[in-house]
């Protein structure tokens, strides 16, 4: 970034977003900007409360004519963003199929049915199957809690329990390791299950998983399917507030 843009970017300005003028603050990123003016682009991996990762790509947008992540590239004056386009779309739906292949996600069987971002995220983009052959890969349930109840097969590596552990709780319950395929979520605690690490059910980190990887014991359908956060408006038409 040369001089002036970078105090372009640091200064309020406007962008325009799939041909609107949105307003941004000095630092805020693309995907900060527009949600704040109550524009969805589609992500997983950012909250609007925690530092951005730029790991599941859903939110890439073209900047200029240039594909960039908008939850980490800052927004400047001038910039045009491209996001709700038939293109975008169609790839950001082939991204959420790998993510569906890559784990084991059973929406009908699964607590988070209806307050899943992953599931409302490929619903709003059209996704109807997988498409790609399933990996149905081993991984671990961690039900040693005696409140909370961890699945690794849904796990989508957002790194959100990582963050809000560390800058909401300051804690260090989470983290990621592994390469590759072999990437997974790690629990720090002397055996590596929950129940030794020092994860409460009030910490932002056990509230804040997207999927239903992190869950609370005894209380999976509390609410009914068909009352849930993502059965009442379509993911793109929600507000961040109604995130944990
Ligand atoms: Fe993200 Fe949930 Fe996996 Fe943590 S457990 S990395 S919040 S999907
Ligand atoms: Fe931007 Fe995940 S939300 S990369």
């Amino acid at each position: 970034m040369n001089t002036y843009a970078r105090i372009d970017a640091l200064s309020p300005g406007t962008f325009a977003l799939d041909g609107e003028e949105v307003d941004f603050g000095p630092g805020e990123s693309i995907l900060q900007a527009a949600t704040r003016a109550g524009h969805y682009i589609p992500h997983l991996c950012w909250h609007p409360d925690f530092g951005a990762k730029g790991s599941c790509r859903l939110c890439t947008v073209r900047i200029n004519g240039r594909m960039g992540a908008a939850c980490t590239v800052q927004a400047a004056s001038g910039q045009e963003v491209e996001s709700n386009t038939d293109d975008l779309n169609a790839q950001r739906k082939i991204l959420l199929q790998m993510m569906f292949i890559e784990g084991n996600h059973f929406c009908p069987s699964c607590e988070k049915s209806g307050n899943c971002r992953l599931q409302a995220t490929a619903y709003d983009v059209g996704m109807e199957g997988p498409h790609f052959e399933e990996f149905y890969p081993q991984r671990r349930v961690d039900a040693s809690h005696p409140d909370l109840l961890l699945d690794l097969n849904r796990c989508i590596l957002c790194g959100l329990c990582v963050r809000a552990s560390q800058e909401a709780d300051g804690k260090d319950v989470f983290a990621i390791g592994g390469y590759g395929i072999k990437t997974h979520l790690l629990v720090n605690s002397p055996s590596g299950q929950m129940a030794d690490s020092a994860l409460l059910p009030n910490d932002r980190a056990a509230n804040i998983c997207p999927v239903g990887a992190i869950l609370h014991k005894r209380q999976g359908f509390v609410i009914p399917i068909g009352k849930r956060q993502f059965d009442k408006l379509p993911v793109s038409q929600q507000t961040e507030e109604g995130k944990p």
